[in-house]
């Protein structure tokens, strides 16, 4: 019986280590609904080309990570406790500040950003990566993205 209760937890550590080291390395294990219908794809997920994307898209002109960035909108530190560690939550919040994001791209680089889900799912893997986050420095941001940064946006946010 008492090896019988160890064999269990031992499976239920192997699992959840599985399932954490597939999260950590970016191979998503979706629950057993998805994970059985074959139609459905879980992407790869890259931090270090999600720390490019934060740049060059602009998450980097109201949100810091590293202390590297505006500071109108939270910064998305990975040490953020409060920052969500489940994709479609980020996103979720993510799109409730939309209105603000939308209006200042408009406004300061005269179009809408576009994503591919690819992209998306790298720009989370970075928020994820404490030390991918580590090495944003100042010298990652593009001019024009700098410059909104030196100059604050041009529309004013809450
Ligand atoms: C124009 C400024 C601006 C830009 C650019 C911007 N955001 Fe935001 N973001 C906001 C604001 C404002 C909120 C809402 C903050 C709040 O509700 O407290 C927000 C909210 C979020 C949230 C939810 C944070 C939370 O704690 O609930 C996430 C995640 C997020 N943005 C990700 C991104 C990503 C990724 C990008 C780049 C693709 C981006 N944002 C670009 C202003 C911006």
């Amino acid at each position: 019986m008492k090896s019988a209760i160890h064999r269990k937890q031992f499976l239920s550590l192997a699992a959840f280590c599985t399932i954490g080291f597939a999260t950590l390395t970016g191979s998503v294990t979706p629950s057993h609904a998805a994970q059985d219908d074959p139609k459905m794809s879980w992407p790869q997920m890259s931090a270090e080309r999600g720390k490019d994307l934060f740049a060059e898209r602009g998450c980097v002109v109201c949100h810091a990570v590293n202390n590297v960035g505006g500071d109108i909108a939270p910064s998305l530190d990975a040490s953020n406790m409060d920052q969500s560690r489940n994709p479609f939550e980020f996103f979720a919040r993510m799109w409730r500040g939309a209105d603000e994001m939308l209006h200042l791209q408009q406004a300061d680089l005269g179009y809408q950003v576009d994503f591919s889900g690819q992209d998306l799912a790298d720009i989370f893997a970075f928020t994820q990566d404490a030390s991918m986050q580590e090495r944003l420095t100042q010298s990652d941001l593009p001019n024009h993205i700098r410059d909104i940064i030196d100059n604050g946006p041009s529309i004013p946010m809450e």
